[in-house]
């Protein structure tokens, strides 16, 4: 398909040269307007050739993925599920906009002149709508500002790592505002399988992610973890708002997405049926909820202490009340009071968790006794044997690995082996495409490959 609006980029470029954003009234103190990318790309603003004061040159020219989200919303996987679905067009769809747009960016919708849709996941879907901030923000009282005043106007703070994370995990995992559930994905949408440290890394920057990683050695680790805080907070936001509808509807239970639960519970490889299912067995009409999202979250709090120096306990306790909670009553069965103090509780305590992560120093000590516990086979016996699991600690692994790196410029792994022990693990979890599930996995075929990164970790 060509892209109409490529001109339109070049134009933009061109003409908002010489038109600084005009200047637009707070429509309220909490009513913020969208401006749209355009006004964001004068050359004197965000649209110069270096780096700095090049950010939205170097977001058009790099960030493809999110520049073309409204796009995918004519290809063919899109009008495949606009069938299935019977929906009229993906692309005037809220549902779909809300997640490939900045147009729900603020929630009446509310638009400048300038906007126009065809830009996807703009500035503003990351940075916040930026109507009563625009103009503001090129003042030197910006600076000035604190954090918490430049949110009352809009703006996001991206530079705190649990406030990245969450801005990411809104779309990637769902807010209680937009959700890719069982309906979508069984209609043709990819399943979300965000994890922070990398898609980090796969996101190509426009902005100095060298000078960045400097500061923070750690960084990758750091975002690993909040990243996980992030995505158990996403989920337990979206129970709570759950909860809370169907208590508003009188109803005393709630039923959960199936989207939730661990998918090879129930798909699993038609054609291999005798190798059996790449998942734990669990008691029938109870498959085990949050495997992708959650579970990694509670294993990263509960080594909170040894590896970050940060006291992971009350949000693990708070995770573990929550599953449990989800894995012991069978769907549809979850009682609404229950779950909306539960998730309530959780988020709160995620939050903070991921806050005090902010400012945990990490030392190589610390990383190299986190991918002790991840190597270690004992670790998490109800989360990493299934399919979800191995491919968080595959994930994380790489993680601590890389960081470790960074850290102390020493590989954690001392042998020549351990290159091709990575791939071969990567190989195995790879998920075929068209395959519903990873074909014929068996968690227990890769252990051993597992028990060679441990014996060349050097712990
Ligand atoms: C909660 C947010 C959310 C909602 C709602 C949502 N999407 Fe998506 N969609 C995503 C994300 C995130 C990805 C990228 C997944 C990845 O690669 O990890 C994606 C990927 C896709 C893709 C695959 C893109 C490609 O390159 O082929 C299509 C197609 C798509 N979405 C269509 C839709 C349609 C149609 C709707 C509405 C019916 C919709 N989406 C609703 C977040 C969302
Ligand atoms: C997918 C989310 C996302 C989108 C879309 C996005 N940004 Fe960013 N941006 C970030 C993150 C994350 C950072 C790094 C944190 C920071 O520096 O605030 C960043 C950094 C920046 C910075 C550097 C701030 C500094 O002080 O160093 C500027 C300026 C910026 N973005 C402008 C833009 C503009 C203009 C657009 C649109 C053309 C845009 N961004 C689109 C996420 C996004
Ligand atoms: C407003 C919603 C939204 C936000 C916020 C957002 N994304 Fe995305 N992201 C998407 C959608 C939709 C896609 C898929 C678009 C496509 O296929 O072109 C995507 C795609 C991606 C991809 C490519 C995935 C792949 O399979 O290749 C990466 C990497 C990514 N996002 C990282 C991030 C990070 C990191 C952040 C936070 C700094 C972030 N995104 C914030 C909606 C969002
Ligand atoms: C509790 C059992 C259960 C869980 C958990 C579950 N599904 Fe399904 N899934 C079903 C059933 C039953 C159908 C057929 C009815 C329908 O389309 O909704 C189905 C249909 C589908 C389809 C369309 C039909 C097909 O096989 O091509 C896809 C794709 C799909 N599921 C993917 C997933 C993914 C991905 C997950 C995890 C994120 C998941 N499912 C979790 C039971 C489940």
């Amino acid at each position: 398909m060509s892209h109409p609006f490529r001109s339109l980029i070049a134009a933009c470029m061109v003409i908002l040269a010489a038109n600084l954003p005009s200047r637009i009234q707070a429509d309220d103190s909490t009513v913020h307007r969208v401006v749209g990318v355009a006004g964001c790309t004068a050359a004197s603003c965000h649209g110069g050739k270096s780096l700095t004061g090049g950010e939205a040159s170097a977001w058009l020219t790099r960030d493809a993925v999110h520049r073309r989200a409204y796009d995918v919303l004519f290809n063919e996987t899109s009008v495949r599920m606009t069938k299935q679905l019977g929906l009229k067009a993906a692309h005037t769809e809220a549902r779909c906009l809300a997640c490939h747009s900045t147009e729900t960016a603020h929630p009446s919708g509310a638009k400048g002149e300038r906007f126009a849709v065809e830009f996807g996941v703009g500035c503003e879907s990351c940075h916040g709508a930026a109507g009563s901030w625009v103009s503001r923000h090129t003042d030197r009282s910006w600076r000035t500002l604190t954090a918490a005043q430049k949110q009352e106007l809009g703006f996001h703070d991206l530079k705190p790592a649990s406030a990245r994370a969450e801005k990411c995990a809104e779309c990637h995992v769902g807010s209680p505002r937009a959700t890719v559930d069982h309906d979508l994905i069984a209609a043709g949408h990819p399943r979300l399988t965000f994890e922070m440290s990398a898609y980090h890394t796969l996101l190509p920057k426009h902005w100095d992610a060298t000078a960045e990683s400097r500061r923070d050695p750690a960084q990758e680790l750091r975002l690993w973890a909040v990243g996980h805080a992030a995505s158990a907070k996403a989920m337990s936001d979206i129970a709570a708002a759950r909860a809370k509808s169907a208590l508003a509807n009188g109803a005393k239970q709630v039923t959960p997405d199936l989207a939730e639960f661990d998918c090879h519970a129930c798909h699993h490889d038609l054609a291999e049926p005798t190798r059996g299912r790449p998942t734990l067995s669990s008691p029938l009409g109870s498959p085990r909820w949050g495997s992708w999202t959650i579970a990694p979250a509670r294993f990263a709090a509960r080594h909170s202490q040894s590896a970050f120096g940060q006291d992971g306990s009350a949000a693990e306790t708070a995770l573990s009340k929550l599953i449990n909670l989800m894995n012991q009553s069978r769907i549809g069965t979850t009682p609404a009071d229950v779950l909306l103090a539960t998730s309530r509780q959780t988020s709160r305590d995620l939050a903070e968790w991921s806050r005090a992560l902010e400012f945990a120093s990490v030392d190589p000590a610390q990383s190299s006794q986190l991918l002790h516990r991840l190597l270690a086979a004992e670790s998490d016996r109800e989360w990493l044997p299934t399919w979800d699991g191995q491919v968080q600690r595959y994930l994380a692994v790489v993680t601590v690995a890389q960081s470790s790196l960074r850290v102390t410029g020493r590989e954690p792994f001392h042998s020549a082996g351990r290159a091709e022990t990575l791939a071969n693990l990567r190989q195995q979890l790879r998920y075929p495409p068209h395959y519903n599930s990873p074909l014929g996995f068996r968690s227990s075929d890769i252990d051993p490959l597992w028990h060679d990164l441990r014996k060349t970790s050097g712990n």
